[in-house]
Parts: structure tokens; sequence; C-alpha cells
């Protein structure tokens, strides 16, 4: 019989990114920018209002309430794009409007480095069939930068109280907590002591299997800070399981399998569809 290394399949407890929430002082600037420019989907069922926009990237979402700061990621954010060519055309359209802004694009061999208008980084890197198992569009990763010394603690946090397959890897010759989400996602915490920005309460919504296994641990540990509701609660501090000391801040919304929301179907249009060019049938996107 063929012996296959079963631990290879292995994912861990946390089985997915759901969204990342980054409040824009401007929804047209992130309409702009987001829907027009990155060529994504608003959802068109939920927060349709001037407050907030859901932004659909095959199964996953920006969320964007509207706030007077801007959130930033303190790291980037690693998207699977269907084509980096048109993207950087639709982009290269959009920014004579989002002059004064910080964004910015720069093509870097295949992928294109996108800066938004309040300064998130996005890595789009081209669906190549070996992203994402084969997604054509989608968030696969987030980088943070962590202070020197955090990776091992952070890696033994996810490892230990949320039960996700976590350990320290070096990336780019700094030592890096690599954190997996289900089969095909990230979170990687590496290393940086250039990162001077403090946290500015964006957050991050993942989806746990095991949902009261986390949450026993993290209320021993007085970690929880909001009880949200049957289906989800949340904690940001991500702190050493040895010493209790807080090494990132995070809020994360976790949710159970059970939530009302897992595996929702996400809108998801072709940015390619023209007037003038107009496809039948080709107005949706099949994301993989
Ligand atoms: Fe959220």
């Amino acid at each position: 019989m063929t012996e296959y290394d079963r631990r290879s399949q292995d994912v861990g407890n946390l089985v997915a990114l759901d969204h990342v929430n980054l409040a824009v002082p401007d929804q047209q600037t992130a309409t702009l920018f987001h829907v027009v420019g990155m060529g994504h989907t608003r959802d068109p069922y939920l927060t349709v209002g001037l407050e907030n926009m859901w932004v659909n990237m095959g199964r996953e979402q920006f969320h964007l309430p509207t706030r007077e700061s801007a959130q930033t990621v303190r790291g980037r954010i690693g998207l699977v794009t269907p084509d980096v060519a048109l993207l950087e055309e639709r982009l290269g359209a959009i920014a004579g409007r989002l002059e004064g802004t910080q964004f910015a694009f720069e093509r870097d061999g295949r992928n294109l480095d996108v800066t938004c208008p309040w300064g998130n980084r996005i890595r789009c890197h081209p669906a190549d069939g070996g992203r994402m198992g084969g997604a054509r569009l989608g968030i696969e990763y987030l980088i943070l930068n962590v202070p020197q010394g955090a990776a091992e603690g952070i890696a033994r946090f996810y490892a230990e109280v949320i039960g996700a397959k976590a350990d320290v890897v070096e990336r780019r010759g700094a030592p890096a907590a690599r954190v997996q989400a289900g089969r095909h996602q990230a979170l990687l915490f590496r290393e940086n002591a250039a990162e001077t920005r403090p946290y500015d309460n964006h957050h991050i919504a993942v989806y746990v299997a095991d949902f009261s296994g986390p949450h026993r641990a993290l209320s021993a540990m007085g970690l929880i800070t909001e009880e949200s509701n049957e289906h989800q609660y949340r904690f940001t501090n991500i702190t050493h399981p040895g010493t209790g000391e807080t090494l990132y801040e995070l809020e994360h919304e976790t949710r159970s399998l059970g939530h009302p929301m897992h595996g929702r179907e996400l809108v998801n249009r072709d940015p390619s569809q023209s007037l003038q060019g107009y496809r039948r049938g080709a107005d949706a996107l099949l994301v993989g």
C-alpha cells in the first residue's frame, strides 16, 4: 500500500479567515478604490448604506465601516487576483482621482503591490492554479509586523490556546509565526523592529471548528473582550501562554461553524466585463 503523510492534510482548529475590517473616512473614495479600481464587488445584500460597505473577494470580504479615521493593517494583505495586467490597467485609470492620497501601485515581477488611499498595503498575486487551491480571487494571507522576540510566543498562543496549526518559520531573514487557516490561508506574524504604528482597533474574523475549547482557555486567561452572541465571541490580546505577556494586539471576531453566515455565498462579478465588449453570460466571476 502507498504510504501517505496524512499530516499534510491537517488544518488545525482555525478553518477560515473570513474578513478584514478596516474603517474608512469616505465611502466614495472607498468605492472608487475597492470596486472600480480593484475590481471587487460590493455585497448587494447587506450593509448597503453609507455607514458601511462590505466588499466581496471570492469567499472573503473587506468590511469598511465609515469612521473619522482610517484603520490600517500593520503589515500586508495578500490577495489572489484573476488578472494582474487588467488590475494594473484599472488602477491606472483611477489614479488621477486619487491624487493627494496614499494610493500607489507598483509591479513586482508577477505580482502587483498596491497601497490603498489610506495606506493599507495589498500584494496581489496572479491566480495561476497553484495558489489557494486554484481559486481565482480571495484573501490568501495577512503578514503582520510584530515586535522582535514575539514570534515563538505567538505561535504557541495559536497552537495551545486556539488549537490552530502554527509554527515558527523564517521569512526573509526574520522569524515569523505561521498560523494556518483552513487549507489555503495563513496569518504570518513576522518580527519587524521597524514597525512603530500603535494598534488602531481594526479586526479580523475567523471561523474555528472547536468553538468552546478556545473560549474556555481564553476565559481562563481573562482575554475574552465580547460575548457577541451564541455563535461569536471576540478577543484582542495575543499573549505568551507561559508568561501571560501581551505580544500583539489584533481583535479576532471568532465565529463557530454554526454561525448563520458560515459558508454564505458571495456575489463576485467579472471586472473585465464591459459595455463595449459585452459578453453574454459573463457577468459573474467563477472564483473556483
Ligand atoms: Fe467583523
